[in-house]
C-alpha cells in the first residue's frame, strides 16, 4: 500500500518541479518587462515592436540570435541603476550586450529574459590634461578609434571594427598589444553599475580588487557602463593584406616562428593571420605603427609568393581596420589553446586542423578558418609594467591559437563543436607531450564549454570568485545572468 502512494507522489514533485520554476522563471521576465516598460516606454522594445525589435534580436552571427522577453536599451547610468533595481526586484534573468559582436549563444542574449543592449550609451570624452578617453560601453572600437584619431591620438583596442567594448572585458588583444599590453591593461577606470544599484568607479585608487578582477573577468561583477581607457601619440601606419593560397601553410606557420623569434622584436609590427582550411586561401593582414614600406620585421611574409597584396601607406591606424574579413557564413564559433614558440609544433597544429576540417564535408557550408596568434616576450612584460591582471600569460613566447569554424544550420551546431573540441584535444597531446602546452585559455577566443577561469589558475580563480562575493554577495550575477564564462562553473575542471 505505502508504495502505491509513494510512487505517484514522488512522480507528481518530478514533474511539476520543472514546469513551475519555468513558470515562474516566465511571470519573473515578463513583470521585469513592464517594469522597464512604465520607467520608459520608447526604450524598451517587445517582439510586437516589429523591426525595431528584430535588429536587435538579430545581433551579428546568427548563433547568437535568441528572443528575449524585452530589449532595454538604457540612456544613461541613471536608467541602468534603475533596470537593476527592476531586475533585482523581479529575479528576472537576462544578458547584456556591448558591441553584440561575440559569436557565441546566449553570451549576449537570452531566451525567456530581458537583453539590456547597451549600444545608446556611447558618448566619448577626451581630455588632454591625462591624455585619457572616457567612452560608453555602447561603442565599437571604429567609432573610439575614429574619435580619438580627431585628438591625434590612439586606443588600445579591437582589430576588427565592429567588434564592441566587451572585448575589454576578456583581456583584449589589439594590433597594439605588442607596444602596450592587452586592452584591458590601458584601463585607467571602469564605471559600473553593482547587483545592489549602486555606482563604482573601480581603478588602480579606489575598489583596487574589483578593478583587477574586471580585467578579465567578464560579465561576473556589474553592468558596465563606461571606461577610460589611455591613449597613445596616433602615428602614421603602413600595411594591409597579403593574401596566399594554402599550398603554403606549412611556410607561413614556420614565417610565423620566424617572426616571433626576431620581427616581434620590433613592437611596432603586428600580425593577423587568418588561415582558410576548407576554401583555400589564407590571410595575413600586417601592420606596422610608422610610415615604413615593407618593413623588416615581415621578413618571412615577403618570401612567400602572394596571389594578393594590398599594403600601402595608411594617414589614419582605424583604416587599416576597415579592410578585415567577418562574417562570411551565418553561424560561427571558435575555440583557443595556449602552447609555447616552436617551429615543429606550430606546423604541426595548422596539420592537424587541415585534417581535422575533413569531417566538415558533412557540415552544410562548414569552414574552418585558423587564426595562429603569436603573444611575444614584450606584451607580457607590457601587461605587467601595467598592472596586475588575472591573466598571467608566462613570460615566454606562445602562440594562442584559436580555431574558428563557420557553417550555415542549427542542426549542425553539436557536430561542430565536436570537430572543434576534438581538434583543440589533438593538438592539446602533442604538445602536452613536447612538454609545451600551457594552462592558459585566452577568454576571447574560447568555445562556451571551455574552462577559462580555471586556465588562470586556483590561486587567481579563489580570488576572483572572493571578489564577486564582496561586491554581489547575493550572487546576481551567477544566477541571474545565466550567459558568458562565469567564476562558479570555472570549478569544474576539463575533462
Ligand atoms: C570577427 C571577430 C573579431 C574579433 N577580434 C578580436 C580582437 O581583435 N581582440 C580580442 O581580444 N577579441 C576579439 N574578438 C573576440 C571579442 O573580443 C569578443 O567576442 C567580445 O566579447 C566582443 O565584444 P562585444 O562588446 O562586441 O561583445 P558582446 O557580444 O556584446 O558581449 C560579449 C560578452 O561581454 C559581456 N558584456 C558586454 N557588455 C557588457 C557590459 N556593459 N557589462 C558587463 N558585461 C558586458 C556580455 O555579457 C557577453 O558575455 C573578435 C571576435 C570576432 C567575432
Ligand atoms: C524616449 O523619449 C525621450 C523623451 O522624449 C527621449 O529623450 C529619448 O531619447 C527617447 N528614447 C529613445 C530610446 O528613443
Ligand atoms: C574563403 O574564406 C574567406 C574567409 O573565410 C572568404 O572571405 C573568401 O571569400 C573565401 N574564398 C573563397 C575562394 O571561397
Ligand atoms: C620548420 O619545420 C618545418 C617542418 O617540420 C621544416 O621544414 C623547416 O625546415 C623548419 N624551419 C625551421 C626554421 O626550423
Ligand atoms: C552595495 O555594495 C557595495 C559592495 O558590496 C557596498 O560597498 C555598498 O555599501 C552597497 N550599497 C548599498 C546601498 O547597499
Amino acid at each position: 500500500m505505502r508504495n502505491i502512494f509513494f510512487f505517484p507522489a514522488f512522480l507528481l514533485i518530478v514533474a511539476t518541479v520543472p514546469i513551475r520554476s519555468l513558470l515562474t522563471a516566465q511571470q519573473a521576465c515578463q513583470n521585469a518587462c513592464s517594469l522597464l516598460e512604465r520607467y520608459q516606454s520608447n526604450a524598451t522594445l517587445f517582439a510586437s515592436d516589429g523591426d525595431a525589435y528584430t535588429t536587435q534580436q538579430e545581433a551579428h552571427w546568427k548563433t547568437a540570435w535568441k528572443t528575449p522577453t524585452c530589449i532595454y536599451s538604457p540612456q544613461s547610468i541613471d536608467d541602468v541603476v534603475h533596470a537593476i533595481k527592476i531586475l533585482q526586484s523581479t529575479k528576472s534573468k537576462f544578458a547584456v550586450r556591448g558591441g553584440g559582436h561575440s559569436p557565441l549563444s546566449a553570451w549576449a542574449n537570452i531566451d525567456n529574459g530581458v537583453l539590456i543592449s547597451m549600444r545608446a550609451i556611447s558618448d566619448k570624452v577626451y581630455d588632454p590634461a591625462t591624455e585619457t578617453v572616457r567612452v560608453g560601453f555602447g561603442c565599437t572600437w571604429m567609432e573610439v578609434y575614429q574619435f580619438v584619431e580627431l585628438h591625434s591620438r590612439l586606443v588600445v583596442g579591437g582589430r576588427a571594427s565592429t567588434v564592441g567594448m566587451g572585448m575589454i572585458m576578456g583581456g583584449g588583444l589589439s594590433h597594439l598589444s605588442n607596444a602596450y599590453g592587452f586592452a584591458s591593461d590601458n584601463v585607467v577606470s571602469y564605471e559600473l553599475v553593482l547587483a545592489n544599484a549602486t555606482i563604482v568607479m573601480a581603478s588602480a585608487d579606489s575598489h583596487q580588487d574589483l578593478f583587477y578582477a574586471l580585467k578579465a573577468g567578464a560579465n561576473n561583477y556589474g553592468i558596465t557602463t563606461h571606461v577610460t581607457l589611455r591613449t597613445y601619440p596616433l602615428s602614421k601606419a603602413w600595411g594591409g593584406t597579403l593574401v596566399y593560397t594554402n599550398e603554403y601553410r606549412d611556410q607561413l606557420m614556420e614565417a610565423l616562428t620566424i617572426y616571433q623569434h626576431s620581427g616581434q622584436l620590433d613592437t611596432k609590427s603586428a600580425l593577423l593571420a587568418y588561415l582558410g582550411i576548407n576554401n583555400n586561401t589564407a590571410y595575413v593582414s600586417l601592420v606596422y605603427l610608422d610610415a615604413v614600406r615593407r618593413p623588416q620585421a615581415f621578413k618571412p611574409f615577403y618570401d612567400i609568393p602572394s596571389v594578393v597584396d594590398t599594403t600601402r601607406f595608411y594617414d589614419k591606424f582605424g583604416d587599416i581596420l576597415a579592410e578585415q574579413v567577418d562574417r562570411v557564413v551565418p553561424r560561427w564559433t571558435f575555440g583557443a589553446t595556449t602552447f609555447f614558440l616552436d617551429n615543429e609544433t606550430y606546423v604541426d597544429a595548422a596539420r592537424i586542423s587541415q585534417i581535422a576540417a575533413e569531417r566538415l564535408s558533412t557540415v552544410n557550408g562548414g569552414t574552418m578558418v585558423l587564426m595562429p596568434q603569436p603573444i611575444s616576450k614584450s606584451m607580457i612584460k607590457a601587461s605587467r609594467e601595467r598592472g596586475e591582471n588575472p591573466m598571467i600569460p608566462q613570460d615566454r613566447e606562445q602562440m594562442w591559437f584559436c580555431i574558428n569554424i563557420g557553417w550555415n544550420f542549427k542542426s549542425d551546431d553539436e557536430a561542430v563543436g565536436s570537430i572543434l573540441m576534438d581538434t583543440l584535444d589533438q593538438i592539446d597531446g602533442i604538445t602536452k607531450e613536447r612538454n609545451l602546452y600551457d594552462p592558459f585559455i585566452f577568454l576571447n577566443d574560447a568555445y562556451h564549454s571551455q574552462n577559462v577561469f580555471r586556465s588562470y589558475g586556483v590561486e587567481t580563480l579563489n580570488k576572483m570568485q572572493a571578489i564577486g562575493k564582496r561586491y554581489d554577495p547575493e550572487q546576481m550575477f551567477q544566477h541571474q545572468v545565466p550567459g558568458g564564462f562565469k567564476l562558479y562553473s570555472a570549478n569544474r575542471r576539463t575533462p
